[in-house]
């Protein structure tokens, strides 16, 4: 049965009007990272974070799937075998697309956490700061977004997807962040097949086999339909 891992980033949410981070005018060219995505940033100005991620949330509740997105559920509807989704992105397009094995590495626009106990639920539209834990009551309320120097959700089983992959897929990620960029090399260490999909060549882009260069909203169906293809001829 072939076992296809795919690990997606902000590229494939571009088309639907979200923005990158590392473009030129991208959301890290608009804010210092250390202002709002590390927990000392958070312990330092925490309405200044949370109003970042309510405009994020607030944004990716205006957007939808795009065909990137749909084509990537249909893969995992329709093909002999299994699909998993390991997103960096903390939208939820993969999932409104119809994609249901979805892994959030980074977490999550949608959730709460509690900075005190760890409880997760979920967030309301607009959080504030100070609001309170429903299981500890701490007034410790948090994004559930994995920051820079926290360890991304999922490490172990995310580690046993890729050692079982046949095929894994990189799509509209730089390859920039760790643990993520060095996914490829592990699945390689598997003996996967590796693509990369994006704009430009990534980061780690000379680990892949093979490369589909253009807007993941035409090289990941295009793609989807070759797979498909292939499987129910096998
Ligand atoms: N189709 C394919 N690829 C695209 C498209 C598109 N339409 N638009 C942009 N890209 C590519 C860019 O060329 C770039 O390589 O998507 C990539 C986006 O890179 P980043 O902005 O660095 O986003 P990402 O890789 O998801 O960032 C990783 O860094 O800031 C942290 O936690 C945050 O999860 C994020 C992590």
């Amino acid at each position: 049965m072939t076992k296809i891992v795919i690990l997606t980033g902000a590229g494939i949410s571009a088309e639907s009007g979200l923005e990158t981070f590392r473009a030129s005018d991208g959301l890290w060219a608009q804010h210092r990272v250390e202002d709002v995505a590390t927990p000392e940033a958070f312990a330092r100005n925490p309405k200044l974070v949370v109003d970042f991620y309510n405009a994020r949330r607030a944004q990716a509740a205006e957007v939808s799937p795009n065909a990137a997105h749909r084509a990537l559920a249909r893969l995992e509807a329709e093909l002999d075998g299994e699909v998993v989704v390991i997103t960096q992105n903390v939208d939820d397009l993969h999932e409104q697309g119809g994609s249901q094995n979805v892994m959030h590495m980074h977490g999550s626009l949608k959730g709460a956490l509690c900075a005190a106990c760890d409880h997760r639920w979920p967030a309301p539209m607009v959080m504030a700061p100070g609001d309170p834990c429903p299981a500890c009551n701490a007034p410790a309320a948090r994004p559930d977004i994995v920051w820079f120097g926290e360890m991304p959700y999922d490490m172990d089983a995310l580690f046993e997807h890729l050692a079982e992959a046949d095929v894994f897929a990189a799509i509209g990620t730089s390859g920039n962040v760790y643990p993520a960029a060095g996914f490829v090399a592990e699945a390689r260490r598997a003996g996967a097949q590796t693509l990369e999909f994006n704009l430009e060549r990534s980061a780690v882009g000379n680990q892949f086999a093979e490369h589909r260069v253009g807007p993941a909203t035409q090289t990941v169906p295009a793609w989807v339909d070759e797979v498909l293809k292939d499987n129910k001829s096998a």
